[in-house]
């Protein structure tokens, strides 16, 4: 399966510093081999998110992400931006629900269903976040808040576009924390999830669609993500801020 890097560079860097970004990484994309069967997405602010377009040679097989989107097409919706938005900056994937939504932004399982369908109908890969906290972690409880999170964001079956959806398990207590789960902890959520996808989605569905771990990634620890069955990559924070680290870190996590 070919492994998935996303970097979430949540709300960071200008669009001076984002071009700084994409001019050193397209060095490293464009000079070495091993990271040609890696799909690679960097998710930038919306505002540097055009900054990408004078880098679209040299980054030819980058991909562009959002960090969110509205699920209506347009109207009355202060602040938001909608699918064919992105879709005109050639955004091909979107980040949805993502903890720090839920945590700071009154984000709700419901209302990402909305976004990701909207996003996989509009072309899009939808990026689903699930994951729980540390008190549900600690008490044991993680299989079962997640896949009630999941249960309640995942777009319907019959969703157009519905083989694009990618599902990310980020443990809330591993975020930002450099306390990673461990890869068999994560690889043990993640069969959980690919048993639910099946269940809900049908098992051709289910069984292809991809699942990435994301909560304190590092070069030093991707490899052993990546070599767990379950796990088709990662979702990045911290690390993939630095052009040199992320590339390394992709590098890594591409091996087989
Ligand atoms: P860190 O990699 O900084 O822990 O962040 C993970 C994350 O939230 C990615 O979406």
């Amino acid at each position: 399966m070919t492994k998935i890097f996303i970097a979430n560079w949540k709300m960071n860097k200008s669009r001076a510093e984002a071009a700084e970004f994409f001019s050193r990484f397209s060095v490293h994309m464009q000079s070495d081999a091993p990271v040609s069967g890696a799909r690679v997405i960097v998710c930038p602010p919306y505002l540097a998110l055009d900054t990408f377009a004078h880098f679209q040679e040299s980054l030819s097989g980058v991909e562009l992400g959002a960090q969110n989107v509205h699920g209506a097409k347009s109207g009355a919706f202060t602040g938001e931006v909608s699918v064919p938005m992105l879709a005109e900056l050639n955004v091909s994937a979107v980040i949805l629900g993502h903890s720090e939504r839920y945590q700071h932004f009154g984000e709700t399982p419901e209302n990402v269903r909305a976004r990701a369908t909207a996003a996989l109908e509009g072309g899009l890969t939808a990026v689903v976040c699930v994951g729980e906290r540390e008190a549900d972690y600690r008490a044991g409880r993680s299989e079962e808040v997640v896949l009630d999170m999941l249960r309640r964001s995942l777009p319907p079956p019959s969703t157009h576009g519905i083989g694009s959806l990618v599902i990310a398990y980020e443990p809330v207590w591993a975020i930002g924390t450099g306390l990673a789960a461990t890869a068999e902890v994560a690889q043990s959520i993640h069969a959980a999830i690919r048993g639910e996808l099946k269940e809900q989605l049908g098992d051709a569905v289910g069984e292809a669609l991809p699942i990435l771990y994301g909560g304190s990634v590092t070069p030093d620890n991707i490899a052993g993500y990546t070599a767990e069955r379950d796990i088709a990559g990662a979702l990045v924070g911290g690390a993939s801020l630095d052009p040199d680290k992320f590339f390394d870190l992709i590098t890594r996590g591409s091996k087989r």
